[in-house]
């Protein structure tokens, strides 16, 4: 084989000067990792890209709108730790620590939870999400033999917290699906390669929302901004030849020395097979479809007033207990997707807007409904839990939520490691996350298709931090071959 790219690697070994503006370059996605490649190659001088946008926007699973009196993310809302996201914006002085303050806690069948009580709940709930567990389990094979011993051991000397904690099962298992973005506890693995930055763990983005970020990352590049093309679903990457080649829905083709592909893991279960040709080796295949991506579902509701406290309080957390969730299925079944809601919280700068937090099997059932059966299943929950502490609750007169599961190109929320995908070839429990971040290659070891993007993150799947390292570090695979 005499492929024009060989004389090519030969030319720059000679010259010096080579031309990195004679390197044509695609980015298929606009979200986080598509943005964070442009910039880096940008800072490199490889500025001759273009990147494929399906949506009309930028940003992907960053999704900042103005609603009510301030902006609120659609999508990534955190900034998890002292990351790499943190170091980015650090001098811009945009991240704001929250303190860890726990919800109300409030009962199906009593009183409002006594905060102290409230807070040591929580508080235990998390010591026990985050203690080290046993390999190959799934947290819901776990925790359903172990949940009531852990809890019994853990208040043992506290028995007004035990029965409470026992009656929590429901409220713990939504807790642990939302963290871990899967709509059944039986799908993520228990233990994972997922790990914690220090520093605080939720900290917030004051005044426009996480999408400062993308603003951080262009702003010394504006020329990124120009080559973002909306839009522009690709339905193709053909990949065989010196050239990759890519189609597009409209019918566009655009050519490339190299194509960096950001899209999701939940795209990629279901396009991939019509995405590339070739297609895709058997081991990425396999692992496409062996890690998990659901979803997890927020929906901001705007009220006419604010009817909830003002001081010391973040918002309510809902607590069915096994009578409650019953009397809901038997007497409210048309609604029984509101048990999936784990709380109302109040959100940064916006006085009269709260905040719902879904996560669980419903999730799908729940994008589907209109707004107006939406808000009815909330002020039932609002009704049932809290009219006996508030009088006079008015109806939301709005809300604003994008649906992540149903959205083509998206397909849910953030990526997890399964019992499956941590199934090497040689032992269980032991993963091999490097396999979805591998490219392409030519015969001669030219990457033609390299993948970023969340899932590809071998430690900090899932989060923004991780898709923001993905989008360096293919930049840096492309910037390197031509060293
Ligand atoms: C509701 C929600 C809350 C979250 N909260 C947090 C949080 O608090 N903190 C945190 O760290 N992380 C959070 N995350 C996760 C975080 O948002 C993601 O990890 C990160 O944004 C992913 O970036 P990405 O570039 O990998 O993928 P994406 O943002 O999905 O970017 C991929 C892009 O590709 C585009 N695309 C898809 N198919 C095609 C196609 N065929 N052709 C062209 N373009 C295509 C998509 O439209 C998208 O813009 C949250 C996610 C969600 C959904
Ligand atoms: C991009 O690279 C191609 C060759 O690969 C070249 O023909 C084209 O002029 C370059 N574009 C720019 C804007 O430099
Ligand atoms: C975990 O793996 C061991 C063998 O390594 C096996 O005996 C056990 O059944 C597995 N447990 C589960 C829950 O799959």
């Amino acid at each position: 084989m005499n492929k024009p790219y060989k004389t090519f690697s030969c030319q720059i070994h000679f010259s010096l000067s080579f031309d990195k503006v004679m390197v044509k370059i695609l980015i298929i996605g606009a979200g986080a990792a598509g943005i964070a490649a442009a910039n880096r190659l940008s800072e490199n001088r490889f500025t001759n890209f273009t990147i494929l946008e399906a949506e009309n926007r930028v940003g992907g699973r960053i999704y900042s709108v103005k609603f009510g009196n301030a902006f609120v993310d659609l999508g990534a809302e955190f900034c998890h730790g002292e990351n790499i996201i943190y170091d980015l914006v650090r001098k811009y002085n945009l991240l704001k620590p929250t303190e860890m303050i726990f919800p109300q806690l409030c009962h199906s069948s009593k009183e409002l939870v006594r905060q102290d009580i409230a807070d040591e709940l929580f508080k235990a709930f998390y010591t026990i999400y985050m203690a080290p567990k046993q390999e190959n389990q799934s947290f819901g094979s776990y925790f359903d033999q172990k949940y009531r011993e852990i809890v019994t051991a853990h208040f043992q000397d506290k028995s007004h917290c035990k029965g409470l904690a026992l009656e929590s099962f429901d409220l713990f298992k939504k807790w642990v699906t939302s963290y871990e973005g899967s709509f059944s506890w039986y799908t993520p693995t228990i233990v994972s390669d997922y790990q914690i930055c220090k520093g605080n763990h939720l900290m917030t983005w004051q005044g426009n929302g996480c999408g400062s970020l993308l603003k951080v990352l262009t702003k010394k590049y504006p020329a990124i901004e120009d080559k973002i093309i909306l839009n522009k679903e690709v339905t193709d990457i053909i990949w065989d030849q010196d050239e990759a080649v890519v189609k597009c829905q409209d019918g566009s083709r655009y050519t490339a020395d190299h194509v960096i592909v950001t899209v999701s893991l939940g795209v990629l279960k279901e396009k991939h097979q019509s995405l590339f040709y070739p297609p895709l080796p058997n081991n990425k295949e396999t692992i496409i479809r062996k890690l998990g991506m659901d979803s997890i579902h927020q929906i901001f509701f705007q009220f006419p007033r604010r009817w909830w406290p003002v001081s010391e309080f973040i918002g309510f957390s809902f607590l069915w207990d096994e009578e409650g969730m019953d009397d809901l299925k038997r007497n409210n079944a048309d609604k029984f997707w509101v048990k999936d809601l784990i709380g109302l919280f109040c959100v940064d700068q916006n006085p009269n807007v709260l905040e719902a937090w879904f996560s669980g099997e419903f999730i799908p059932t729940i994008e589907s409904l209109s707004e107006e059966i939406i808000i009815e299943g909330i002020m039932f929950v609002i009704e049932k839990f809290l009219k006996d502490r508030f009088v006079d609750i008015p109806r939301p007169n709005g809300f604003i939520r994008h649906n992540w599961y149903s959205n083509p190109h998206f397909r849910g929320g953030y990526s997890h490691q399964t019992i499956k995908s941590r199934e090497s070839s040689t032992e269980i429990g032991m993963s091999e996350p490097n396999i979805l971040a591998e490219p392409l290659c030519t015969s001669s070891g030219k990457p033609m298709v390299l993948f970023a993007g969340e899932a590809t993150h071998p430690i900090y799947y899932s989060v923004l931090h991780g898709a923001i390292e993905t989008g360096f570090r293919e930049a840096d695979r492309i910037i390197a071959y031509y060293k």
